[in-house]
């Protein structure tokens, strides 16, 4: 790497099952603009989840956790697995235990039927077509993070939200609505539950600051029936952490696969986790056949929201579309492309247009050199 060029540090957690697999073309992809682009990605890999724990003992050693404050973004794969679902030490509280470090309460979740690619979606292509939905997750409250007891005969989980989470989360989806259709959907269950009637009265509030935002309120039961009836009706979606983590699952098929899907979570300052919204799936794990379309689209995330590169993540957005509208497809998708080969379909095709662009680049100099 040339010296003159600035570092930027990327933080790879692989973690468990299928995350180093989908992680890998994701960095390949990143790595590849890199060194075409002179961009001086440096990446940087730990310990996250069950590996952390047979590596450290914990699955957020001390060591990952100060790799991930110091970085400019960082990439995920995902964690978790059967190995240690019986184990003191649970990969998942990793992973909430980085979010609540970080700070990263704005979970954002980009779901899309692409043009041309409506038979993906198990939903009717009519029902299906011109889908677009952003959810906006709040992620370091509720109920996630409540008082909990475990016990043999009882157990408990605590919700809780305060005003300041809540306006919070608020604003990140109104902001979100003005770069999209200006629509929000406020999702709760204010009929039964105190922390949704305080999240509804408190999105009404922050909305009076939006007024070029349309905002609606739905219950969450309700909001599962329109996401498969009209999926077209939602722009953006806020929502608690817990409604989001369900809703957000259910939108990634409405596209076709959970394998497309990606996230970014940020907080008020500091780096944002770039991750495929999807496990570590398990029944997939060392066969070479996960989905990594959702991986390479948390890449594209990373490159324009976390590195502000959004000529650089059009060119990797569009190289990935391209890969599946020319047919190349995982199993989840019907096809018969291994995780590997789909990744290195995507950098074939972003490698050319790298070279275009160069080319073009040089052209445009030329033609200023001689008429300047
Ligand atoms: P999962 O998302 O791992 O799998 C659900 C289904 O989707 C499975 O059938 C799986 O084969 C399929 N799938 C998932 N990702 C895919 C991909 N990239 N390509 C093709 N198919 C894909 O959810 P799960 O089975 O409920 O959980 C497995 C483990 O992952 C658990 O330990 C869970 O706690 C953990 N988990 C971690 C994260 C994360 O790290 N962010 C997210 C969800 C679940
Ligand atoms: C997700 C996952 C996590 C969540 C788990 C693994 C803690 O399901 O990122 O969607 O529930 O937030
Ligand atoms: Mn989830």
């Amino acid at each position: 790497m040339s010296e003159d060029i600035e570092v930027t540090n990327i933080v790879v957690l692989p973690g468990d099952g299928i995350g180093p697999e989908v992680a890998s073309e994701a960095v390949q992809c990143l790595a590849l603009m890199s060194d075409r682009c002179g961009l001086g990605f440096r990446f940087d890999e730990h310990d996250f989840g069950g590996a952390a724990i047979d590596a450290h003992g914990v699955p957020l050693p001390d060591s990952t956790l100060e790799a991930c404050r110091h970085a400019d973004a960082i990439l995920l794969g995902a964690v978790g697995g059967p190995r240690w679902d019986k184990s003191k030490e649970r990969p998942e509280a990793g992973l909430l235990a980085l979010r609540m470090s970080l700070g990263l309460f704005a979970n954002l979740r980009p779901a899309r039927v692409i043009a041309g690619l409506e038979a993906f979606s198990p939903l009717k292509s009519a029902v299906a077509e011109g889908a677009d939905v952003l959810v906006v997750r709040e992620l370091t409250g509720g109920i996630y993070f409540g008082a909990k007891e475990d016990g043999a005969d009882d157990a408990s989980d605590l919700c809780s939200y305060s005003r300041h989470e809540v306006e919070r989360i608020a604003h990140v989806a109104f902001r979100a609505a003005r770069e999209r259709s200006r629509k929000v959907t406020s999702v709760d269950k204010a009929n039964v539950l105190a922390t949704s009637r305080l999240w509804r009265s408190t999105v009404d509030e922050v909305s009076a600051f939006y007024p070029d935002v349309r905002l609606d309120h739905l219950y969450v039961d309700a909001a599962a029936m329109a996401l498969v009836t009209t999926p077209t009706r939602f722009d953006v979606i806020l929502t608690e952490n817990m409604f989001g983590d369900i809703l957000s699952d259910e939108l990634s098929v409405i596209s076709g696969s959970i394998g497309l899907m990606a996230s970014c979570s940020s907080g008020a300052d500091g780096p944002s986790l770039f991750e495929p919204i999807h496990g570590s799936a398990p029944d997939l794990a060392g066969k070479d056949v996960a989905n990594p379309a959702g991986a390479i689209a948390s890449a594209v995330m990373l490159l324009d929201q976390g590195l502000g590169m959004p000529e650089q993540a059009q060119m990797l957005s569009n190289a990935l579309e391209q890969a599946l509208l020319e047919g190349c497809r995982t199993s989840d998708l019907g096809g018969a492309f291994g995780c590997a080969a789909f990744g290195d379909r995507v950098r074939e095709i972003l490698e050319k247009s790298l070279v275009r662009q160069m080319a073009h680049l040089q052209l445009i100099r030329m033609n200023r050199g001689c008429c300047g």
